[in-house]
């Protein structure tokens, strides 16, 4: 079993590169078994599952050079070409947790630079993806460092930096299906580090995500305040069991290609993820009236057209409608038709499912 002193370098050598640049992009995913609770150090409280989306990404640059002392990292950010000193408290926390895995940072000042794919302010998490982005070119600088350090160590390392950043980043880091958690269904699987899941029927894997922006104002819960009311919430060792169980049972369906068990279950863990939120103390309400205007259409619609289309949900009042390609130009449709109204200034992403972050240039 891998653990967290895996990830230290074990060279004492201090690099001598003066001046380095590299650029990646990561997606967003989205969440079918949920990630909601944690213990310390980001390690999750129950294992979850996601798809790796395409379109929805952050694209980050990173110029590193040497500087005079090794005391300390040191760095600028950058969002869409502007300081941004609003995002500084949240990027030193993160170098400050991934310092004592990527020592070679003490001795070097990072000039950051990011953008979203997606519009800022549209209620999309961009932590993961940017979290993803800025661990893989952080890595990626250490393989340069350290070029012998192989493929494989490199995506778990960016996985482990970017959990450390946010939780449900690390599942963005490699391939279409991911799990991250410790689970007995999937024997590599850690709490450290998001695993790919290979064994996925031809009907998921070119599955499509449309994003209903429903609204787009900053999050009423931040997802601190949110894993945190787990802590004593009534129902969270029975949450948690059945988190466990509904994985196991999802891969299963994955792997078949069981779409009315995928429907069934991912609603269901949706669903599950907002009763927690409202039978915790304090209770949030996160769905808006347009939330559930949208989810009984679409009901209505899969019982009228028996398409297989369902939706999920994220700490939030966006929904994300999932449905297979070949059904996509009646799906769309009936979103710009019928659902599109619901959306804040009729706005909607269409999005599908990805592989992961690559470097750009
Ligand atoms: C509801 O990954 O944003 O989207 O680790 O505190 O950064 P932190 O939390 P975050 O939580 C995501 C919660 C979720 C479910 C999920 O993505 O699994």
């Amino acid at each position: 079993m891998k653990n967290e002193s895996y990830f230290i370098p074990n060279t004492t050598t201090t690099p001598d590169i003066q001046t380095y640049k590299t650029q990646w992009e990561a997606p967003s995913n989205i969440a079918l078994v949920k990630y909601w609770g944690k213990k310390d150090n980001q390690i999750p409280a129950n294992a979850s599952v996601s798809f790796t989306l395409k379109n929805c990404k952050t694209i980050t640059e990173v110029a590193f050079s040497k500087k005079e002392n090794n005391l300390h990292f040191s760095f600028d950010f950058y969002f869409e070409n502007h300081p941004k000193e609003s995002f500084k408290p949240k990027l030193n926390d993160f170098l400050t947790r991934i310092e004592p895995y990527c020592p070679y940072l003490k001795a070097y000042h990072l000039k950051i630079s990011s953008e979203n794919t997606f519009p800022h302010s549209s209620g999309i998490a961009s932590s993961a993806s940017g979290m993803a982005a800025l661990a893989f070119n952080i890595v990626s600088f250490e393989k340069v460092l350290y070029p012998e350090i192989t493929e494989e160590y490199f995506y778990e390392k960016v996985s482990f930096l970017a959990r450390l950043g946010s939780g449900s980043a690390c599942r963005s880091i490699k391939g279409k299906v991911v799990v991250w958690g410790e689970h007995k269904s999937v024997p590599q699987s850690s709490h450290l580090f998001g695993v790919e899941v290979s064994e996925i029927h031809p009907v998921f894997t070119t599955l499509q995500d449309t994003i209903l922006l429903v609204d787009v104002g900053e999050k009423q819960v931040s997802s601190t305040v949110g894993h945190n009311l787990m802590n004593n919430h009534p129902f969270a060792n029975q949450r948690f069991i059945q988190a466990e169980e509904n994985l196991t049972t999802l891969l299963e369906y994955l792997k078949e290609g069981n779409i009315n068990g995928f429907i069934n279950l991912v609603e269901s863990e949706a669903l599950t993820l907002h009763s927690m939120m409202m039978t915790s103390n304090p209770y949030f309400i996160l769905m808006k009236p347009n939330t559930v205007a949208i989810i009984q259409k679409l009901w209505n619609f899969r019982t009228q057209t028996q398409i297989p289309v369902c939706f999920t949900l994220d700490a939030g009042a966006n929904v994300h409608i999932l449905y297979p390609e070949n059904e996509k130009d009646t799906v769309q449709h009936f979103i710009q038709t019928e659902l599109a109204t619901h959306c804040h200034n009729h706005q909607f992403i269409n999005d599908c499912i990805g592989n992961g972050g690559a470097e750009i240039g």
